[in-house]
């Protein structure tokens, strides 16, 4: 990857890291990368790093093949698709750590070290891919702030661009997880949704913070085969909980089912 980076100099590279099993969320990063840019390079690496003991690394799906096909169909020029001991080589021993309440809340209270895997992985990347841009999803809401965080800190000449999340039509946010979802989970799955939808319209109403949690609360009060991690009101760049509105505040919210966990978050407020 990195001879043929350097065999590409002077080019402008659009860079959509991902773990694989493509969807409609992750082709459309791939897609606004090939407007916008002109090379891109999409990554396939299920990252252990980032992966908890007791998390689904064993099981996420793979299948490089599909990947590859949707790649090129949205745009993509390369696919990077490296083996584990290529990315972490016997002796591997350098960390990317992030400090203080942007990691340590939500997400990172939940997977400890997770977002210093997320860290570190994309910090490899971008040194092997030097893009120009990189593309995340607002799905992995804390992510993209952890990523903006870690390019201002480290000083990567990249712009990160976020891009809007993918839905089905009831509102699920797409995830190379939901293959775990039985039909009847499914039918539940849209419960985070649905919460931070209700929060959102009591918010347009002129609630207040406090009333607009409540409503989100009742709805996922309604399934309790869900077990929520965290439901909150947050300022959209530190992630700290909201006691009163500030504009572009964020619904989020993640959970489990036994079998899959679920992430998810909103703009409740008008920016
Ligand atoms: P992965 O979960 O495969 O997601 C890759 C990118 O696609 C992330 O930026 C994610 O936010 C985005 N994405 C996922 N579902 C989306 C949806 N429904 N709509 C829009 N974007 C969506 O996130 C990771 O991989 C990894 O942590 C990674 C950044 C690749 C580092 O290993």
């Amino acid at each position: 990857m990195q001879d043929l980076r350097a065999a590409l100099e002077g080019a402008e590279v659009g860079f959509v890291p991902t773990m694989g099993y493509l969807h409609e969320g992750h082709l459309s990063l791939v897609r606004r990368a090939r407007e916008e840019n002109g090379t891109v390079v999409v990554s396939v690496f299920v990252n252990p790093l980032q992966f908890g003991p007791n998390e689904d690394y064993q099981r996420y799906p793979r299948d490089l093949e599909r990947d590859a096909r949707l790649a090129r169909a949205a745009g993509a020029d390369l696919l990077f698709a490296p083996e584990v001991a290529e990315v972490y080589p016997e002796g591997f021993a350098t960390r990317v750590v992030l400090t203080g309440g942007l990691v340590e809340r939500w997400e990172g209270a939940h997977r400890p070290g997770h977002f210093d895997g997320v860290a570190t992985v994309v910090a490899k990347l971008f040194n092997m891919v030097r893009p120009r841009r990189a593309y995340f999803g607002e799905k992995d809401y804390q992510q993209l702030q952890v990523i903006r965080r870690l390019v201002r800190d480290l000083n990567f000449p990249v712009e990160v661009v976020g891009v809007p999340t993918v839905r089905e039509p009831d509102g699920l946010a797409l995830s190379s997880r939901n293959v775990y979802l039985t039909p009847e989970r499914r039918a539940q799955a849209t419960v985070l949704y649905r919460a931070l939808v209700a929060a959102r319209r009591v918010a347009e109403a002129g609630g207040t913070v406090q009333e607009a949690l409540a409503a989100g609360e009742r709805v996922l009060a309604e399934v309790p085969e869900f077990q929520p991690d965290y439901f909150a009101i947050v300022h959209p760049e530190t992630l700290e909980p909201l006691e009163a509105w500030v504009p572009g505040a964020r619904g989020i919210g993640a959970g489990r089912f036994p079998e899959v966990r679920l992430i998810d978050n909103l703009e409740v407020y008008p920016r």
